[in-house]
This record gives structure tokens, sequence and C-alpha cells, in this order.
């Protein structure tokens, strides 16, 4: 196998050598340079330097470099033990990082290797499952259960544990026959003086999937408290699994699309927490800060987020730096979460409840990224003073730098000129880099539309969609008060919107919540119906109209339907079939209500 020599040349003018060797080597910059410590002898002083400009890496005292794709290739050949080709390092870049080339000759071994990888981490992952309820491992369920994870729910997330052994992986897996240097390829075994041994040891084993479902990487987390443990280890980078370009928790992007926004958070926990309490779209990154490539990935699947890192000064700080990403990937929507007296989504969660969290997310309809930034540099400053203002003002010029479109851009150039009541053109000229004020780049149309309400047969699904539409906006329920309906929650919510004028979900929620009469079924049921409506209501108006068009149209064609079965006439069953089609072809809200509203009668009144 072997790569052409234009597509070598496509390939070096494309990957950054600091990103290849950074992914690898901790990199400070230094100058134009960066420099880290040498990966290949043991280094105590960074002596590995990386020069952008050249493209290429070199180590001062043992003199081992090279271009991206050689020293990926010794990289993985002197500390793994993998012997790569140059055509299948390059090939392999050329994967991680997207870059289209063509290997000559094929490999047709390749999904075969991969193949045999998925299976090997699908075989470790069942060891680790089954040994977390056999005598070992009773202390990872000792102290899951003090997480509130009990047995059932390590089931569902299906969780395992590493015991102490040494190399009760290694020899299991040996014992089925894999190749040892497969086991080393993914990173599961380790080679040390002594011999080999597991990587995973004595810790908790949270699974990694791909998008497609399969495992292809593990985190595990130390159940012990020592210094100098370190908390949560993950599996290395290796051929079925990128860290920067995967995303804990996107085996759910099924989910996300039909709800229509992520929550984005730090860590497993916080994610299987989430989970566990019904709120399925939490993913997070592998151990990193949130990668460009991991929004671009997400963004996929909604361009709706809401960010709920932990509430720490460096929660804050990555809060910041994730919302940034997010605006440069194109992110329509990006809500702040913040929540009191927990560190973290998990802890909040365990402590005070879903409840308790879904009103922090009602209570983040307010702010947006925005919003939120205002009020978290504005501590920092005295913004009566004319010196203090125009500080604060200056610190907006990364968010600004990160908005790809022009009018966007000037909507918040806006927000800002009136809050501080500076000129808008004055604040523009300070904070808009100049080859960017005209610049006008539309967005690309949002992926996913709303789910359609599944037609007739489905009573109860129909009523779930229109209560999330009306959780999303209350006004909606103008519409729908009419419709026949039969869920014993849904009477309740009918009932209390009909008693209560109410244009405001949070007091909506908060007001169904409190109303004694629900039962505890129900009180759950309802806080499903708002996770679902979250994304619903952070769409833009045009889409939620489209949204409750097609909720209409179901209602509306549902009872045309049935009185169509109902009548023997058959000049009536004509012309309830030509109102079915009229109805079929509306699209837009405003048509769909007019002829609702001239058919109504007809349709609704005649029995
Ligand atoms: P946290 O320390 O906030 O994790 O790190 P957590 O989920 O709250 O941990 P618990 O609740 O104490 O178990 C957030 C994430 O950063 C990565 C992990 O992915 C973790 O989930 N991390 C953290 C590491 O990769 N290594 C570490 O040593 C610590
Ligand atoms: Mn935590």
């Amino acid at each position: 196998m072997r790569i052409s020599e234009k597509d070598r040349e496509l390939l070096l003018s494309r990957l950054h050598i600091e990103d290849v060797v950074g992914e690898f080597v901790q990199l400070k910059k230094s100058g134009s340079n960066y420099k880290g410590l040498c990966p290949f002898h043991e280094d105590t002083n960074p002596s590995f330097f990386v020069n952008p400009a050249k493209n290429i890496c070199h180590c001062f005292v043992c003199d081992k470099g090279g271009n991206p794709i050689t020293f990926y290739q010794k990289y993985f050949r002197e500390k793994q033990g993998r012997e790569l080709s140059f055509a299948e390092a390059a090939g392999e870049l050329a994967q991680k990082y997207n870059i289209p080339i063509r290997i000559l000759d094929g490999d047709p071994g390749r999904q075969d290797r991969l193949e045999k990888y998925y299976r090997i981490t699908a075989d470790a992952h069942r060891f680790y499952r089954d040994n977390i309820f056999e005598n070992a491992g009773k202390p990872a369920l000792e102290y899951l259960s003090r997480r509130k994870m009990d047995s059932a729910k390590i089931e569902a997330n299906k969780l395992g544990y590493a015991t102490t052994q040494w190399a009760g992986l290694h020899d299991y897996l040996i014992n089925k026959g894999y190749e040892r240097e497969d086991l080393l390829a993914l990173g599961l075994v380790r080679q040390g003086e002594k011999g080999y041994y597991d990587f995973f040891r004595g810790r908790i084993i949270f699974p990694i999937y791909n998008q497609q479902g399969r495992v292809i990487a593990f985190g595990g987390r130390t159940i012990e408290t020592g210094e100098g443990i370190p908390k949560y280890i993950n599996s290395s980078d290796n051929p079925i699994f990128h860290k920067g370009k995967n995303l804990y928790g996107l085996e759910r992007g099924r989910i996300i699309k039909e709800r229509e926004y992520a929550i984005l958070m730090e860590g497993y926990m916080d994610v299987l927490t989430a989970v566990n309490h019904g709120l399925e779209t939490a993913v997070a990154p592998l151990g990193t800060a949130l990668t460009e490539e991991q929004a671009l990935l997400l963004k996929n699947y909604t361009p709706n987020i809401l960010l709920c890192l932990d509430m720490d000064g460096a929660g804050r700080a990555a809060t910041e730096r994730a919302g940034f990403i997010l605006l440069k990937a194109g992110f329509t929507y990006i809500r702040v979460i913040e929540f009191q007296g927990a560190k973290d989504p998990d802890e909040f969660l365990n402590t005070y409840g879903k409840s308790a969290f879904l009103q922090a997310v009602e209570k983040s309809r307010e702010k947006d990224f925005f919003d939120y930034l205002y009020a978290y540099y504005a501590k920092d400053y005295d913004l009566t003073l004319v010196p203090d203002k125009s500080s604060f003002a200056g610190r907006f010029r990364e968010f600004f730098s990160h908005i790809p479109d022009a009018v966007a851009r000037d909507g918040y150039i806006g927000k800002l000129s009136r809050a501080l009541e500076i000129e808008k053109d004055a604040l523009a000229g300070e904070l808009i880099a100049k080859n960017e004020q005209k610049e006008f780049r539309p967005r690309a149309a949002a992926p996913g539309r709303p789910a359609e309400p599944r037609g007739e047969d489905l009573v109860n699904p129909l009523e779930t969609e229109t209560l999330a539409d009306i959780l999303a906006d209350p006004q909606n329920f103008r519409y729908y008060r009419f419709f026949d309906i039969t869920g014993s929650l849904t009477k309740k919510i009918f009932q209390f919107l009909e008693e209560n004028e109410t244009e405001d979900s949070l007091r909506l929620c908060m007001g169904l919540r409190e109303m004694g009469e629900i039962n505890e079924r129900e009180r759950e049921t309802l806080e499903d119906l708002i996770c679902r409506s979250i994304g619903t209501s952070v769409n833009d108006g045009k889409k939620r109209e489209t949204r409750t068009a097609e909720i209409i149209k179901a209602w509306f064609t549902r009872e045309i339907k049935r009185r169509k079965k109902e009548t023997g006439d058959n000049k009536l069953k004509f012309q309830l079939l030509a109102l079915e089609d009229k109805m079929k072809n509306c699209i837009m809200l405003e048509d769909v209500l007019r002829i609702y509203r001239e058919y109504e009668g007809f349709v609704f009144q005649i029995s």
C-alpha cells in the first residue's frame, strides 16, 4: 500500500505538526515554536521542539523527530510497539484529520483488522462487566452505591470493574486466542519491565461508544482516594478510537436529533447521572476541553445546546471556551445552565433532584451565551466608570471574533451598545476585526426537522407532542384547547391553563409542579415532557410555527378520518376526503389555521 506524491504533499500541507505532536506530548508555546518533554527518551527538561513554520519536530538530546507523518510512525513504533508503514501512518492521519487522500493498491485487510479490534474491545467490556458482580468487585459495588448507582443502573449503563490484579484482562484475552500485539495496539495492555500488565486496574470502567453504538474505548475511575493516582484514566488513541473526535454519550445521538438539543457536561459521572434522571441528551468531551472537531460532530445532531459545566472557576473558564468553540462551529442557540449548592451537575441532581435541575434549565431560557458572558465579565468592573466600561467592552473582542455571521454580530453589538450606552459604530470599530466587518456568510439551514406527529393511530404520542409544544410556548394552548384530549395529565394541564393565564413557561412549569393534585407518576411524566420540550423551545419562531402547524394538522386529520369512517353518506365522505387533501398540502401555520377555522364546524360539530 502506498500514497501518491501529490497526496503526500496535500497531507503535509494540511497536517499541523503541533496538532499531531500535541495529541501525545504536552506542549508549551515558546516564541514561535512549541516545546515539551521528549517522548523518545527519559526527559526531565523540555528538549523536544516543535516548529510550526517548518512543520517538523526535533529533540535536541536524542535527535529524534520528523514531519507529522514520520513522527506519528515513530511514536507508535517506539511507544506502543506498533509497526506502521509510511502509507499506513499517512492513512490513519488522513482519516483522523479528515483529509481526503487515496490509498493506492488498497488494503483489503483493513476492515477485517478494525473488525477484530471491535471484537476485542467488546470482549474486554464483557470481562469488566462480569467482574463487578464477582467477589473481587465488592469494593466497586460499594463505591458505586455511595454514588447512587445501584445494580440496575450499573447494568443499564453497562459499567464494569477492572480488579486490582496485574494481568487479569491480559490473561483472559490471550486465553480467548487474541494476539498480544493487538491488545497493545488497543492500549488495553502495556509492556513493563516485569512483563505485560493491564492498563486499567482497580478502576470503575465506563464504556465509550462510537456513534454506531460499538464500544471503542474505556474510561476508568479509581475507587481509592490516594495521592498521586490520577482520578480518571482513558484509553489512548488507537485505530478505532480518537479522543478529540468522539463525544461521550453520542451513541444517543438519535435522541439528541429527536429532542433537538444536547446538554454539554464535563465528565462521565455527570452524563450518566443526567441520563439516569431522564436527561438523555447529555454528552461530555473525553477528558479534554471541547475540541472544534467535537463541536462539528455534535452539530450533525442539533444546532441547539445547553452548557452545563462545573460551577467552579475552572468550570466557568471552560464554559467561556466551549461557548466560543460552539459559536464558531455555527451553533445557533447556546444557553448556559447555572446552579448553586453543588459543584457539578452530578452532585446537583443527586442532592436536589430532577425538578430543581429542570428549574435551573427553565431559568437558563433568559440567558443565552452572550448574557452569560455579560454577567460573568461584569463582576470584574464598575460599569459606572468610563474607563471600566471601555475595558469591559474590550473583553467581548474574542466573543465577536467567533461569530461566523454578520447579522448575529450586528445583533449582539446592538445589545452591548444599548446596555453600555455606547454608540454602536464606535463599539463595532473597537470589537470587530476589520476583515470581518463586511463579510456575510449565511448559516446553513439547521439540520433535523421536528419529528412529525405520527398520524392518527397513536393517540398518546399526539398528546405528548401537543403538551411538549405547549410547554415550549404556553401561548400555543389557544390552538389546542378545544381538542378532544383523553390523558389524565393532559386534562390537568389543560385545566390549569384554562384557569391561569400564563405566557411564561417557567411559571407554567412551577405552577404545575406545585399543583398538589398531580401524583408521582404524573409528575415524572410531566418532567419527561419538559425534557422533551426544551429543544422545541429553543428553535426559532418559524421552525416552531411549522411544528405547531404539523400538530394541529394531525389533530384535524384524525378528526376528519374518524368522521369519514362513521358516516354512511358518500357525498360527505367525498367532501371530507377533499378536505383531508387540502389540509395535507398546507405547511404554514397561517394556512392550517385558516382551513381549520373555516371547516371547524363542519368537521367537529356535525354528527
Ligand atoms: P472531574 O474531576 O470534574 O470529574 O473531571 P467528575 O466527573 O466530577 O468526577 P467524579 O465525580 O469525582 O467521579 C471531569 C472529567 O475530566 C476527565 C474525566 O473525563 C472526567 O469525567 N478527567 C478528570 C480525566 O481525564 N482525568 C482526571 O484525572 C480527572
Ligand atoms: Mn463529580
